[in-house]
C-alpha cells in the first residue's frame, strides 16, 4: 500500500479518477421519425453470460440522450464496433457531443448505414441500421420488463432529467441523469475475416482492431489507445491425477461406470467443473442406455457438445 495514493472517489469516477480501458463503439437506435441515429459509448459489457435462455448486454447512458429515449420508446438498438481509424474516432468524439438531434448528427455520418440481419429476416418490422464498416455489431432488444422498467415513460418535452418518486436499481431510469439497459442478445454479426478466424483458430494476427479509450478524458481531449498486435500468454497447464477424476467419477451414480481411458480425457477439466462435466455424461448414458463410459462414448459426448455449441 505504501506506493499507492487514495484517490478521490467523484462522479464519473471511471473518467475522473481512473485509467479503465474500454471499447469504443456506436450505439445505433431509431429515432421518432424512423432515422437511424448513433451515439458513442463505453459503458457497455457482457451482463448474462451464461445459465439463462438468453444472453444479455448491459448499457450505462445518459438517461436524456437520444439512445436513451429511443431505446426506451422503441427498445431496439445495435451495438457496432467500428475499426480503430483516426477518421472514425474522430466521428465518434463529434457523435459524442451531447444535445444534437438525430437530423444534426447523422446529416454528415461519415460511415455507411445499412440493414441488420433483423430487418433481413423481418422486413416488416422497424430496426435501427447497422453500421457497415463495423467489423462486429450486436443487435439487441432491451429487457424492459426487468426491474419493473416497462412503466418508464419517455422524458417530457423540454426536460434535461427525470424526477421521480423513485428510480430503479439495475434496469431503466436508474437516477435523475442516469439509465442502465439490460439489452437481450438478438444476433452477433461478425465481418468474414473474423468469423473464420474465430470458427478456424485465431491466431495474433486475427483480432481486430478495436479502438480502445481509458476512460479518462480532461476538458481538452479524449484519450484512446492505437490497435497494436495482440500478444499471446500460454493458459496454464494444470493436470488433475486419474485417481482424484475417478474418485469424483465413482460418487456421480452407481449405475454408469467409467473405465481409465474415459477418464484420462478429463484430467485436463479445471476441478471446480468436474462433477457438472461428470453428470452431464451420465445423462447421456442413461439417455442412451449406456452402462459403462469408455473413450468411445465420451467422443461421442464431446462431438455433440460441440455441435450444440456450434449451432
Ligand atoms: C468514445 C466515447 C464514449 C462515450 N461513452 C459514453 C457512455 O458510455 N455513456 C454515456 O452516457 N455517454 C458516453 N459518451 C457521451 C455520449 O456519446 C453523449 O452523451 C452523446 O450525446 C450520446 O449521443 P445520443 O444523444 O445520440 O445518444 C461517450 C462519448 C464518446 C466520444
Amino acid at each position: 500500500m505504501s506506493d499507492f495514493k487514495d484517490l478521490r472517489i467523484v462522479d464519473n469516477f471511471y473518467q475522473t479518477s481512473l485509467f479503465f480501458p474500454m471499447p469504443a463503439v456506436l450505439v445505433s437506435t431509431l429515432s421518432d421519425d424512423g432515422e437511424t441515429n448513433c451515439g458513442s459509448y463505453s459503458l457497455v459489457q457482457p451482463y448474462y453470460v451464461a445459465g439463462k435462455d438468453h444472453y444479455a448486454m448491459l448499457l450505462c447512458c445518459r438517461n436524456s440522450s437520444n439512445t436513451a429515449q429511443n431505446i426506451i420508446k422503441r427498445k431496439k438498438c445495435a451495438i457496432n464496433f467500428f475499426p480503430d481509424d483516426p477518421k472514425y474516432f474522430k466521428e465518434a468524439v463529434r457523435l459524442g457531443w451531447p444535445g444534437d438531434t438525430t437530423a444534426e448528427k447523422m446529416k454528415d455520418f461519415n460511415m455507411t448505414l445499412t440493414d441488420g440481419a433483423r430487418a433481413q429476416n423481418d422486413p416488416e418490422g422497424k430496426y435501427p441500421k447497422i453500421v457497415a464498416e463495423s467489423f462486429q455489431v450486436i443487435e439487441c432488444t432491451w429487457m424492459d420488463a426487468l426491474d419493473g422498467a416497462d412503466a418508464d415513460g419517455p422524458m417530457p418535452e423540454g426536460e434535461d432529467h427525470y424526477m421521480l418518486d423513485k428510480y430503479h436499481d439495475f434496469n431503466g431510469i436508474t437516477s435523475p441523469y442516469g439509465a442502465h439497459f439490460i439489452l437481450r442478445v438478438d444476433k452477433i454479426l461478425m465481418k468474414e475475416k473474423y468469423y473464420d478466424a474465430i470458427v478456424n483458430g485465431v491466431k495474433a494476427s486475427d483480432f481486430p482492431p478495436c479502438p480502445v479509450d481509458y476512460g479518462y478524458r480532461d476538458s481538452k481531449n479524449f484519450w484512446y489507445h492505437k490497435h497494436r498486435r495482440m500478444r499471446a500468454e500460454l493458459l496454464p497447464v494444470r493436470k488433475t491425477t486419474l485417481a482424484s477424476v475417478r474418485y469424483a467419477a465413482d460418487r456421480i451414480d452407481p449405475t454408469v461406470h467409467f473405465s481409465d481411458d474415459a477418464l484420462e480425457m478429463l484430467v485436463n477439466v479445471p476441478r471446480i467443473f468436474l462433477p457438472t462435466v461428470l453428470r452431464g455424461c451420465v445423462g447421456w448414458a442413461k439417455e442412451n442406455g449406456v452402462t459403462e463410459i469408455t473413450s468411445a462414448e465420451m467422443k461421442i459426448i464431446n462431438d455433440k457438445r460441440n455441435k450444440e455449441k456450434k449451432k
